[in-house]
């Protein structure tokens, strides 16, 4: 049996890297597999956040995800802190990690920065809170980009421990799926840096928000070269932003890097971005649209994520209660 669970800060409104890389891949599997999907609120705090923002970034989040195809009846769609097996088994978790696998995290190291001793403790225990986020499903498959395998092998880690120290067979192994390179969309302004909503530039990235002339407008002010392109994808190798372009509109008209060049070979940047851009404009004008419908009744909304807590719960809360009957607590019923 398999059950996929991933989850995705409350970050706001997604930029196009996040849908292209992570949410888009998620939309499919949904007809086929157990799919549990978690707008991860308890992770974001590990950060300080201004409430009204946190409270508005969920909802864009969550309104995001249900725009780009996932269906509240298809997977079950919900926000962390509404299901108490999430903090509880991280908690638990805690007690199993130990100090010296934390310390290896290279995001923690990142994220940090130089003044450790300043960063929260909940961003050192981050991984454990993760591991709980999978396992309180007995999850077994986890999409997830690169900069997450990390995080798997410690969540690995936790399960094995556990079962060794409580003699049991009970968490079960997590396999990462991880979202190929090939999906990455890296930044308008510099093909070497990946899209990111945290870049100082809004012109780097294209926003699921952005309004049909903001996405013209970054398309052709985005950096390029002066060739025309060429008719096979080794050429590209040293042209990140003319690759980047290429891979866009590979992407968001379903077909390959390879078949965008043997249309557009021997075309310049002048004829290609418009092109880019009316296909762009074509794929995400419906999920704005959707987005901002959605986001216009909040109480729906929440409504629909409030079930899904339902349907999560229902799932984690006796996972939870079987964790902590092996691991010898007094039972509460
Ligand atoms: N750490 C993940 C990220 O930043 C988000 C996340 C939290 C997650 N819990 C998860 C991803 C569980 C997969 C499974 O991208």
């Amino acid at each position: 049996m398999q059950r996929v669970f991933s989850g995705i800060q409350p970050s706001g409104v997604p930029t196009l890297g996040n849908y292209l890389g992570a949410i888009r891949n998620w939309v499919p599997m949904q007809d086929t597999t157990d799919c549990i999907y978690c707008v991860v609120d308890l992770h974001a705090v590990t950060a300080f956040q201004a409430p009204a923002q946190l409270l508005a970034q969920t909802r864009e989040m969550a309104a995001a995800l249900i725009a780009c195809g996932l269906s509240p009846e298809k997977c079950v769609l919900f926000v962390q802190s509404h299901v108490p097996a999430h903090a509880q088994l991280g908690w638990l978790f805690n007690c199993v990690a130990r100090i010296g696998w934390l310390n290896r995290m290279t995001q923690f190291k990142d994220k940090a920065g130089k003044d450790r001793e300043a960063a929260s403790a909940g961003l050192f225990v981050y991984p454990n809170l993760m591991a709980a986020d999978i396992l309180a499903y007995h999850a077994n498959v986890v999409p997830v980009g690169d900069d997450q395998r990390q995080h798997l092998e410690l969540a690995n880690d936790i399960a094995q421990k556990f079962n060794h120290d409580y003699g049991v067979d009970f968490f079960p192994r997590i396999e990462p799926m991880i979202q190929g390179v090939a999906a990455r969309v890296m930044s308008l302004r510099d093909g070497t840096k990946k899209m990111s909503k945290s870049d100082p530039s809004d012109q780097s990235r294209i926003n699921l928000n952005d309004s049909d002339d903001a996405i013209a407008d970054k398309i052709k002010r985005a950096k390029t070269d002066p060739d025309v392109l060429p008719d096979n994808l080794a050429a590209l190798d040293a042209r990140p932003e003319a690759r980047n372009l290429v891979g866009i509109l590979a992407a968001v008209t379903g077909t390959t890097p390879e078949a965008v060049l043997a249309e557009h070979a021997g075309k310049g940047f002048g004829a290609f971005k418009p092109a880019l851009a009316d296909a762009l404009v074509a794929h995400l004008a419906p999920i704005r649209a959707e987005m901002n419908h959605l986001l216009q009744d909040p109480g729906a909304l929440d409504a629909a994520l409030r079930r899904g807590a339902e349907k999560a719960d229902a799932i984690a809360a006796p996972i939870l209660a079987r964790t902590m009957d092996i691991m010898g607590f007094l039972p509460r019923r």
